[in-house]
């Protein structure tokens, strides 16, 4: 295994640590580049992130108007309209509350009509923008990233996509029953997700633990999709203790960082 290939693992407090922690590094790529491309995921997990980048909007007058974002995936079959839609999650998460311009802001077209060539035009459209400079990423309980759930190719490129049984239940929270939550998916694939220039994964709760674990220290398989981040030269998985703590390693990922050694050296080093 190529040396620079290991994940950074960042054991953070809370999510409030992490969003302040992402969102610091997003702010500097913004400074540098103020067209900079952003991978956006939905769910409760970002939240602190998008929160801390809008006070730094607001506060600290960082320019978003030039900033570009994609997001990951988007229900099928479900009107864009609705308030449980990303691309309704993704305007008032992301671009209101940061206050991104609309019109630099893409989710994948989740209608049934055009289903079958939406990906690909997704996929073109972040080529067309110059590819994506950081992906955040949550992960699910099944493991997965996006929505690409286990079994997924390593290769795959946006496409729909069949939701775990499980998946379908953890979401249930944000519809009225189970049965609400559309069975289908149009998700960036792991292939789109490992174009991206830098990946950011985020998980707190014991209830990601596992997921961790076997994403960041488990053998690369398409069961666990997460695991496809270790194909990635440069990722950061930031976790609070609960989501840290099937981590094997993870004693040594803290003393990587208290120790500023933010490229780990060889995981046979762990103490
Ligand atoms: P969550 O979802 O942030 O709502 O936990 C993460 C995911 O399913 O990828």
């Amino acid at each position: 295994m190529k040396k620079d290939t290991l994940a950074e693992v960042i054991i953070v407090p809370d999510a409030a640590a992490a969003g302040a922690l992402v969102a610091s590094r997003i702010a500097a790529l913004i400074v540098a580049n103020p067209a900079t491309v952003l991978g956006v995921a939905t769910g409760s997990t970002p939240g602190t992130v998008y929160a801390e980048l809008a006070r730094r909007v607001q506060r600290e007058s960082l320019d978003v108007s030039r900033v570009r974002a994609f997001a990951l995936d988007e229900y099928v079959g479900l009107d864009a309209a609705k308030p449980e839609s990303y691309h309704s999650v993704i305007r008032r998460e992301v671009t209101e509350q940061i206050g991104l311009d609309p019109a630099n802001v893409r989710v994948p077209d989740g209608s049934i009509e055009r289903i079958m060539t939406a990906g690909t035009e997704y996929d073109a459209g972040i080529v067309a923008a110059g590819g994506i400079d950081l992906q955040l990423l949550g992960i699910g309980r099944t493991g997965h990233i996006g929505f690409n759930e286990p079994g997924s190719s390593l290769a795959s490129r946006t496409r729909i996509k069949t939701l775990a049984p499980l998946t379908r239940i953890d979401n249930s929270r944000f519809f009225a029953s189970v049965e609400d939550v559309p069975l289908h998916c149009i998700t960036q694939g792991i292939g789109t997700i490992l174009e991206a220039r830098q990946l950011v994964l985020l998980a707190f709760g014991p209830e990601k633990a596992e997921a961790v674990a076997a994403a960041v220290e488990g053998p690369l398989t398409s069961r666990v999709p997460g695991s496809a981040i270790q194909l990635h030269p440069r990722v950061t998985v930031v976790v609070d203790e609960f989501a840290a703590s099937w981590l094997e390693y993870a004693d040594y990922y803290r003393h990587c960082w208290q120790n500023k050694l933010y490229r780990c050296p060889d995981r046979r080093d762990a103490p």
